[in-house]
């Protein structure tokens, strides 16, 4: 292997270390930050996502509210419950965890969600402030992209970065963070033809498609920078990402594992923002 593991576990930690010590300062303030988590409906895999979330809160000192409800909840009930959150001072952040249940319009709830409290970084507001530079949420997981490349001190002016994938909760604001920091960017989806001419080229490359073996070693420029988003099973079930990991390790400089990699990032980068929401509405 030559490529140098990013850790997200370890980096991780580091990070939930200062929103720990953060978090206990504003307590002295007589604030504690509190993060409400939103469940409609028993998607087993959501049910994973908001327990870590929840953990991660009390490990950190962070105060959470979990709140499931029934997958019959009408959108207008769930509009309500927002509402209420919006107004309830012991909460910073709010959270409606992804998929909804087909009956209830996603976007509607996420854009009642007060920016103030849009720890996701979902909000149109959030979106648009991250578009022109302004203050507001970052999405968690291409802001823990964001610090993963922080944290081996990677300059990113003038570098071409490619990201594969554009969604709306990695793609697209992941290029806009690079393109903050003065990156050359290219963003490349299902319809990009010749990706591997792309990718030849590329300094920092970013796999965010949820597809298995996206990203092989032919498609790497040796010394590359290699971020892997994707969340996959392999056929014997185990846990994989968008990279070819074998392979690509061997001409990247810099690689993330799966698991281990961007995943407890995500969820650390949703700490910081909750903190962060908290500090701003005690200022
Ligand atoms: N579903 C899968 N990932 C996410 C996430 O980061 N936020 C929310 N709200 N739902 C999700």
């Amino acid at each position: 292997m030559t490529a140098q593991l990013i850790d997200g576990n370890a980096l991780s930690k580091q990070l939930r270390t200062e929103v720990a010590t953060r978090a206990q300062a504003l307590k002295a303030q007589g604030v504690k930050p509190g993060l409400a988590v939103v469940l409609v409906g028993d998607n087993p895999a959501s049910q994973v996502y908001v327990r870590n979330k929840v953990k991660a809160c009390e490990d950190s000192g962070l105060h959470s509210v979990l709140e499931k409800y029934e997958a019959t909840m009408t959108e207008a009930d769930l509009l309500a419950r927002v509402e209420a959150l919006n107004n309830d001072p012991a909460i910073h952040g709010i959270l409606v965890q992804l998929p909804l249940p087909a009956h209830i319009d996603a976007q509607k709830v996420i854009e009642a969600i007060s920016p103030a409290k849009d720890v996701d970084g979902f909000h149109i507001a959030s979106a648009g402030a991250l578009m022109t530079g302004m203050p507001g949420f970052w999405p968690c997981t291409p802001y823990g992209c964001m610090k993963m490349l922080d944290s081996i001190g990677y300059d990113l002016r003038g570098k071409h970065a490619v990201v594969i994938g554009r969604s709306n909760i990695v793609g697209k604001p992941m290029a806009l963070m690079l393109l903050q920091k003065d990156a050359t960017v290219t963003v490349a989806h299902s319809r990009t033809q010749n990706l591997k001419a792309l990718t030849l080229q590329a300094d920092v490359i970013v796999a965010a498609v949820g597809k298995r073996n996206v990203l092989t070693a032919d498609m790497v420029k040796p010394g590359a920078v290699v971020l892997d988003v994707g969340m996959n099973r392999n056929d014997e079930g185990k846990l994989c990402g968008d990279v070819d990991f074998d392979g690509v390790k061997e001409v990247a400089g810099y690689i993330t594992p799966v698991p281990g990699g961007v995943g407890p990032m995500t969820i650390t980068m949703l700490l910081v923002n909750t903190l962060e929401a908290a500090e701003r509405a005690s200022k």
